[in-house]
């Protein structure tokens, strides 16, 4: 079966990638950006982008607010799909966690691994621009549960900064007088070179390479499969709908994040 190929293109693999999308946390009940019930339904992209942040930082953080009490009003908790990659990459099966969401669930569920089932605050460390919690996983786009000082640096946990641009501080300021921005890349900004550079070279160096609950329209998105396709990986996808880049896929599994990503562990395990 297609399942049991990728299992095989895995265990033979030297250097397996995955690359996540919202999908992957759609079944911790994270919403989705596009799709059913997708966020951008509700809300217009247009009021996200850095362009509009640098104009109008006041007007950004208003809704800004809804958006953040619309996707993370809740504390989510990973789900089996994040566990089989955090597993995986642990075990040295997958090289690195490239993933696209803001939510830190890679993150949680890469310490769960390691410390034997217990939740606990990922470990972060910050190396220049990287987005990085722990060695295997890559943010390409940030971190939504926190903000940086666009003047300082300093980055914090977004949830107070959140409550007190709700209660009118418009726009939230660090301590140094500079403006809080979110941690995450907004449409318009540039991924951080560094952070760039890594995941296409992971992808041209990649033997498979697995994108899992991503429409991948955006860029890099759109490209790193091609990347890994054009180097001669295995690709496959992982999604409830199609992609655009289906064509360039050796597999396609059009099935739950939940459902497939523990088949798959069971058939690489009985390697
Ligand atoms: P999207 O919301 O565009 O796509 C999520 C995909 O996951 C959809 O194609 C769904 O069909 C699929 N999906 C949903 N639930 C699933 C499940 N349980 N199992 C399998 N598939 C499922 O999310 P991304 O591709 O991550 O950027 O979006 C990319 C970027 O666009 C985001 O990072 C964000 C957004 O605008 C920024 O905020 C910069």
């Amino acid at each position: 079966t297609d399942l049991e190929h990728l299992a095989s293109s895995i265990d033979d693999a030297e250097t397996a990638v995955a690359f996540t999308g919202a999908g992957i946390s759609a079944p911790s009940g994270v919403p989705t950006f596009r799709g059913d019930d997708g966020v951008w339904d509700a809300f217009d992209e247009g009021q996200f982008t850095y362009g509009r942040f640098q104009r109008d930082p006041a007007g950004f953080w208003a809704d800004r607010v809804d958006l953040y009490r619309t996707m993370f009003d809740e504390q989510y908790e990973p789900n089996a799909a994040h566990d089989v990659l955090a597993e995986f990459a642990r075990d040295e099966v997958l090289e690195s966690v490239l993933t696209q969401n803001t939510d830190g669930l890679h993150a949680k569920a890469a310490t769960r691994a390691s410390s034997g089932g217990e939740t606990g605050e990922a470990e972060r460390e910050t190396d220049g621009d990287e987005f990085t919690t722990h060695e295997s996983i890559l943010e390409l786009h940030g971190n939504a549960r926190r903000v940086r000082c666009t003047d300082c640096g300093t980055r914090v946990d977004s949830d107070p900064i959140v409550e007190r641009a709700e209660d009118g501080e418009l726009p939230p300021r660090c301590e140094c007088g500079g403006i809080h921005k979110p941690d995450v890349v907004l449409f318009g900004e540039q991924l951080p070179k560094t952070v760039l550079q890594r995941a296409r070279s992971l992808a041209r160096e990649s033997d498979v390479f697995l994108a899992i609950g991503s429409s991948l329209v955006v860029e890099p998105a759109a490209s790193l499969p091609r990347i890994a396709a054009s180097n001669g990986a295995t690709v496959g996808i992982v999604n409830l709908e199609s992609t655009p880049v289906d064509s360039v896929a050796d597999v396609c599994l059009r099935d739950d994040v939940t459902t497939v990503l523990p088949r798959l562990q069971e058939l690489v395990d009985s390697k």
